[in-house]
C-alpha cells in the first residue's frame, strides 16, 4: 500500500493508481475516445483562466457551504457517477461513500454501478444523487425512479452523452471486457499487479448490481462495453423522456452532458432543474468543448435559478474557484477521486478530496475572497496568453 500522505496533489494519486492497477484497469479510468483531445483539454482549458485577486480582504474565515441538487454541500463539488467501480478497489462504492460523508460531499451513484441503489443509500448518510442511463428495456427507468424515491435518493442525474460508447482504443488495445478477463497479452500485467490481482480474483463476483436483475447478457461470459451499450443502451432518448421523467420523478433532475446554451435551455423547458456541463471526461465525443468554456454562455443563458455543474478536467481546487467565478454552482470530478480509490481504497479518496479541499480554500485566501458568494466573473479573465496554448502548467492534461 503507498503512503499516501505523499500524494501532494492528484497527479502524484494519478502516478500511484497507475502503479497499482494493471495496465487495462488503469487505461480503463485514464483514456478517453479517439485521440484524447477533450480530454486533454478539459484540464487544460483551466489552466487558460487567470485569476484577478483582491487585495486587504479579511480572510481569516472563509465560508464554503453551499447547496446542490437541494442538498447541503460543505464545499461546492460533487463525486460524479463512474460505472465498475469494483474493478479499480474490492471495496468500491462503499469506499466513495465513507469518504463522500465525511467531507460532506455528494455522491453520484452509476446505472453502471456495482453496489445496489438501496445498499448505496442505506449506508450513504450524504446527499445521495442517482445516475440513469436509459436502456432499451424502458421499465427499467420506471424502476430506477421508484427505487429511488423508496430509498431516498435526493436527485437524479440523466446522462445523455452516450447514446453509444465512445471510441476508446485504449481499452480496444487491452482487449479490455466486462468482467475483466484474462486474455494473454494482460497475463503479464495482472500478474506484475498481484496487491489488485488477487483481491480481484477472490473478492465478491463483479456486478452491475442495478440492471444485472434484468439484462444479464453478461452472466457466465465477459464482452466488451462498446458491444454492452451497444446491446443495451437506448438510442432513441428524445427531450419527451426527460419531460416525462421530470413528472415522474418529481425532485432535483440534472441533465449530464448538454454543452450548448440551446441544450440548456431545452433541459429546462423539459423540467429539469439544472445541467451539468460535460463530455463525459473526453471519454465520448472526441474535440467537444470543455465544460469549463461553456459556463458562463450557459449562464448568461439561463439566468441565475438552474443549477449549472462543471463536469471534467478539475485536477486542483482552484479549479473549483475558477468554475464558480464563471457561473457555475458546483464541479465534479471522476478520475480524480477514482485515482485515489485505486491507489488506496477510502483512504485514497479521502486523500483526493483533503487535497483539493484544501487548494480549494488556499486559492480563495490568496485571492482575497472569503465566501463562496462573493466569487464573481470580474476575478477570472481569460490568459493573453491562451491562444498561444495557454500558460504552462506542471500537470495539466
Ligand atoms: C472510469 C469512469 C467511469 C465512468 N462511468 C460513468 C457512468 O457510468 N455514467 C456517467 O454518467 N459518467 C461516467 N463517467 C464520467 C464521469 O461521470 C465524469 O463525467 C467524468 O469523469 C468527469 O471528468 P474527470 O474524470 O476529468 O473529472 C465515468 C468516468 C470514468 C473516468
Amino acid at each position: 500500500m503507498p503512503r499516501l500522505d505523499r500524494a501532494v496533489n492528484i497527479a502524484d494519486l494519478r502516478r500511484m493508481a497507475g502503479r497499482r492497477l494493471p495496465r487495462p484497469i488503469f487505461d480503463y479510468i485514464d483514456g478517453g475516445a479517439d485521440d484524447e483531445v477533450a480530454l486533454a483539454n478539459n484540464a487544460g482549458a483551466f489552466g487558460r483562466y487567470e485569476i484577478l485577486p483582491d487585495t486587504l480582504v479579511d480572510v481569516s474565515a472563509i465560508r464554503t457551504e453551499t447547496r446542490l441538487f437541494g442538498q447541503p454541500a460543505a464545499w461546492p463539488l460533487v463525486l460524479a457517477p463512474t460505472g465498475l467501480t469494483r474493478m479499480f478497489h474490492p471495496d468500491a462504492e462503499a469506499a466513495v461513500a465513507r469518504a463522500a460523508a465525511r467531507h460532506g460531499l455528494p455522491y453520484a451513484l452509476s446505472t453502471m454501478g456495482t453496489t445496489r441503489i438501496e445498499d448505496w443509500a442505506r449506508n450513504f448518510a450524504g446527499p445521495r444523487v442517482f445516475q440513469i442511463y436509459v436502456f432499451k428495456d424502458r421499465g427499467l427507468t420506471t424502476e430506477f425512479v421508484q427505487r429511488c424515491k423508496a430509498a431516498g435518493v435526493h436527485g437524479l442525474a440523466l446522462t445523455v452523452d452516450t447514446p453509444v460508447a465512445g471510441n476508446r482504443e485504449r481499452d480496444r488495445r487491452n482487449g479490455l471486457s466486462l468482467p475483466p478477463r484474462l486474455t494473454l497479452s494482460s497475463l503479464m500485467s495482472f500478474a506484475l499487479h498481484p496487491g489488485w490481482s488477487l483481491p480481484a480474483l477472490t473478492g465478491s463476483k463483479f456486478d452491475l448490481a442495478n440492471v444485472s436483475h434484468r439484462v444479464d447478457v453478461l452472466a457466465g461470459q465477459s464482452m466488451s462495453l462498446f458491444d454492452y451499450i451497444g446491446a443495451q443502451f437506448d438510442r432513441s432518448v428524445t427531450w419527451k423522456d426527460v419531460e416525462w421523467l421530470a413528472a415522474e420523478w418529481g425532485g432535483p433532475l440534472s441533465i449530464k452532458g448538454v454543452m450548448t446554451p440551446e441544450d440548456a435551455r431545452r433541459a429546462v423547458a423539459s423540467g429539469a432543474s439544472g445541467v451539468m456541463l460535460s463530455n463525459h471526461g473526453g471519454r465520448q465525443l472526441d474535440t467537444a468543448p470543455a465544460p469549463v468554456d461553456q459556463i458562463a454562455g450557459v449562464r448568461d443563458a439561463l439566468g441565475d435559478s438552474v443549477e449549472i455543474i462543471c463536469d471534467g478536467g478539475v485536477r486542483r481546487g482552484s479549479d473549483v474557484v475558477k468554475a464558480l467565478a464563471l457561473g457555475a454552482d458546483g464541479c465534479s470530478i471522476g478520475r480524480p477521486y477514482l485515482y485515489g480509490l485505486a491507489a488506496g481504497g477510502e483512504a485514497g479518496v479521502d486523500r483526493a478530496l483533503t487535497l483539493l479541499r484544501s487548494e480549494f480554500e488556499l486559492t480563495m485566501a490568496l485571492m482575497g475572497v472569503n465566501d463562496v458568494e462573493r466569487l464573481e466573473r470580474r476575478h477570472v479573465r481569460r490568459s493573453p496568453l491562451a491562444g498561444e496554448g495557454g500558460p504552462k502548467g506542471r500537470m495539466r492534461g
